[in-house]
């Protein structure tokens, strides 16, 4: 399996702290916000990973990671998004580094308290299709929410006005090689972007999502609340603890 975290977008959300940097390069506590989910994708062991940036400081990855020795990898790969096509685009851009294997892709601004390491062995199991995590949430209007009818995922609604339920889709996915014929079919939202949620919700046409309850805290860091939480959570407790 491999990795996929998107870095990309223009983190309007966090102006003017984005104006001169990439979001992912802002402090959560005590490291670069990319260092979380790198962390998250090898305490899963998924070591072979490709980091989707843009905007106008991609060479900054690489004088921060470079191969990702500090992470004990021997390599990293990295690509470049044009634009602001959206999480769907971005992904879409390591079609070529996938060959035709499961990817797990997380978004950038992801932080976990813990791990994922039971949803890949589950996902490895399953053999096809797609499996998302899901978190209770006190806001879900901010994000992707799931509806769940007796017990079977129903869909997803991104950012519904009225949530069908508090369980939020965070922002790790696990995709067979299918994801990139299905991007291809996406039209752009009302943002003008192509939503990772059309993309989920085609596999739970197809029948072929699962989902699973993700253990221990979850936040993104894509505004300044959330920035300000992530930094809270992590200095308390620590994240993508293995145990
Ligand atoms: C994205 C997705 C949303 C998901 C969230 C997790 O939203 O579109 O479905 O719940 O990430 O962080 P964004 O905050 O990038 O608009």
């Amino acid at each position: 399996m491999k990795g996929v975290i998107l870095a990309g977008g223009l983190g309007t959300r966090l102006f003017p702290l984005t104006k001169i940097t990439n979001k992912h390069l802002l402090p959560i506590y005590d490291r670069p916000m990319i260092y979380y989910p790198i962390q998250t994708l090898i305490n899963a062991g998924i070591t072979d990973i490709m980091i989707v940036t843009g905007g106008n400081n991609a060479g900054d990855f690489l004088r921060l990671l470079g191969n990702g020795k500090e992470f004990g990898l021997k390599h990293i790969n990295y690509t470049y998004q044009e634009g602001e096509g959206g999480i769907a685009d971005a992904l879409s851009l390591a079609e070529y580094f996938a060959e035709d294997e499961p990817v797990c892709v997380v978004l950038g601004d992801n932080l976990i308290e813990k791990n994922i390491v039971k949803a890949v062995k589950d996902f490895k199991k399953q053999g096809e299709g797609a499996k998302i995590l899901l978190k209770e949430v006190p806001d879900p209007e901010r994000f992707g929410v799931a509806e769940i009818k007796n017990g079977k995922l129903a869909g997803i609604e991104e950012k519904p006005k009225y949530p069908k339920s508090s369980l939020a889709v965070i922002g790790i996915y696990l995709f067979d090689a299918r994801v990139f014929r299905i991007v291809k079919t996406l039209k752009p939202s009302d943002r003008g972007e192509l939503e990772i949620t059309d993309v989920n919700n085609a596999y739970v046409k197809m029948k072929a999502m699962t989902w699973e309850m993700l253990d221990g805290w979850w936040t993104d860091a894509g505004t300044f609340e959330s920035l300000m939480r992530a930094a809270m959570l992590v200095s308390q407790t620590g994240a993508n603890n293995t145990k």
